[in-house]
């Protein structure tokens, strides 16, 4: 049988790297074949080049056996190759049906849009698919997780035959991986191929044919699924095994580092979003909070750090009432934030590694008698920091938008456990970050709740707030439905709650 896609000998090198090195990656038809790899080892660019963003220094691409030239995705798209990518790239004001159509719209005698087919086609495929969505609502209304259907939809409304998802489940709930999976499966029995790039082990397990795992810009092998495990990926991907088990304190000191009373506020669409929200993060626990996204999530965090305006309750740190105070003074009162938008809230992508590390601290921590930088001393700590977090970068001085996904992650946890703060706000950390990176991540909250910090939790992924939590607290329709030890509840218990479900 001839492959969907071939390609061969692929090197791409940037100044000081070599993205792919040498690569041979071949995909069957109707095949759901997972890409695998640290964070920087080439994943993405292998992808952006059969997809026509990047090209190959060196190397062939044979699309159903036959040697193609793809130079930029409307090639790609010719060849029936479509790629979604981690950022997404709708218009937000347009409708869904708007969106997928764009560029490609549909005419009745080639001068007015054929409306009614636009919609009919679009809904056909949303039927097939299992795609769900309403296809008339504009995009900016839709969650992360509909938005990424578009995006599907639009690929294969171009003709894709070959789906290339780099990432697409770091953005998604548990519930809508299981829709997406779902999707996929329609895709793979109508004869569709896709590529899926994704850092959770178990993910890849089960949707994939075949798993092929990079190193360093190279191949480390390919594997049937089937006939493998995590522990042999992991060992793959890092040459290692991975554990991730940690002590818990299920004890709490007498008074709370942080707490939250009565929050209330309303979402970007002014609908309320905090609900009377009660919560005590006490010193030395990790407290997770654990519930289906969009139960008010992002406005706590948000209203810890003082982003959001509340139209009720407080904040108290030590006992000090903040609730007034800028994001700034948070800070420097020792809040640490690892935001869940990196692009919007984290980085810089213009500014460099160094300045990204320093964001924030360089007026108090790398000033020289007070006034000027301390440029020597900015250097030193950022080539620390590069060492100690293993962030993948040719130097300080790389614009940080030049790093891999998991790579500016890095970047942003470094800086913010840096501060050695006694309170952390850590939302969705260890998203699109590598196992390796992962554990590491972990461990170092750990390590701060060890040295006595309070480290509030906010991930969607149950499994890491069961492996890391000393308490978890359960949101639902922005308030606090409960919070329990986890040696006194169990997932069942938790998902329960997170749905709704049962009362205290
Ligand atoms: N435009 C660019 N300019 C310079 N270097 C780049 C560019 N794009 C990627 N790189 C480098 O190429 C290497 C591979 O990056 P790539 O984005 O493919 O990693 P990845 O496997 O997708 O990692 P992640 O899991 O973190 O997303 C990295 O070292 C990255 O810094
Ligand atoms: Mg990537």
């Amino acid at each position: 049988m001839t492959s969907a896609i071939q390609m061969v000998d692929i090197t791409k090198t940037f100044p000081g790297v070599t993205a792919n090195d040498n690569i041979d990656f071949s995909v069957d038809k109707a095949e759901i074949h997972g890409l695998l790899g640290e964070n920087g080892a080439g994943k993405s660019v292998l992808m952006s080049i059969l997809y026509g963003l990047y090209k190959p220094d060196s190397g062939d691409i044979l699309v159903d056996g036959e040697k193609v030239d793809i130079s930029g995705p409307s090639d790609a798209m010719r060849l029936g190759i479509g790629m979604v990518h981690q950022h997404f790239m709708l218009v937000p004001s347009l409708t869904v049906v708007e969106n997928v159509i764009l560029g490609r719209e549909p005419t009745v005698n080639g001068v007015t849009l054929d409306m009614e087919r636009m919609l009919r086609d679009v809904a056909e495929s949303c039927k097939r698919y299992k795609l769900d969505v309403d296809i008339e609502a504009p995009v900016y209304q839709l969650p992360v997780g509909v938005q990424q259907r578009v995006e599907i939809l639009k690929a294969l409304y171009r003709g894709a035959d070959v789906l290339i998802l780099d990432e697409p489940t770091s953005v998604l709930t548990p519930g809508e991986t299981e829709e997406l999976f779902n999707a996929v499966r329609e895709l793979k029995a109508d004869g569709k191929t896709v590529i899926f790039i994704s850092h959770k082990l178990r993910e890849v397990l089960a949707i994939c044919d075949r798993i092929t795992v990079l190193k360093r810009g190279k191949v480390v092998g390919t594997v049937l699924a089937a006939e493998t495990g995590e522990g042999q990926l992991a060992e793959m991907m890092v040459g290692r095994k991975i554990v991730y088990e940690f002590t818990k304190e299920a004890e709490c000191g007498l008074e709370p580092v942080l707490r939250l009373e009565g929050l209330e506020c309303l979402s970007d669409r002014g609908i309320p979003a905090l609900r009377g929200l009660d919560l005590d993060l006490c010193g030395s626990e990790i407290l997770g909070v654990a519930g289906v996204e969009g139960n008010g999530q992002t406005e706590l965090v948000e209203a810890v750090m003082g982003l959001r305006e509340l139209t009720g309750g407080s904040v108290k740190l030590d006992g000090q009432d903040i609730t007034d105070t800028q994001p700034k003074t948070r800070i420097q009162m020792g809040v640490s934030h690892i935001p869940e938008d990196r692009h919007k809230r984290a980085i810089v992508p213009d500014f460099s590694v160094l300045e990204n590390l320093v964001l924030g601290s360089q007026r108090d921590r790398f000033t020289r008698n007070g006034v000027s930088i301390d440029f020597a001393e900015a250097k030193r700590f950022s080539t620390d920091m590069i060492n100690d977090y293993q962030i993948a970068t040719p130097g300080p001085e790389t614009l940080i938008r030049y790093l891999s996904g998991g790579n500016q992650q890095r970047v942003v946890v470094a800086r913010e456990f840096s501060r050695d703060p006694p309170v952390v706000i850590a939302a969705q950390p260890t998203r699109g970050l590598d196992v390796g990176a992962t554990e590491y991540v972990r461990r170092k909250l750990v390590e701060m709740r060890d040295h006595g910090a309070g480290v509030l939790l906010i991930s969607a992924d149950l499994d890491e707030i069961w492996a890391l939590s000393d308490r978890v607290a359960v949101i639902y329709e922005g308030s606090i439905v409960a919070v329990k030890a986890v040696d006194e509840t169990d997932v069942q218990e938790i998902g329960l709650l997170m749905a709704g479900g049962g009362n205290e």
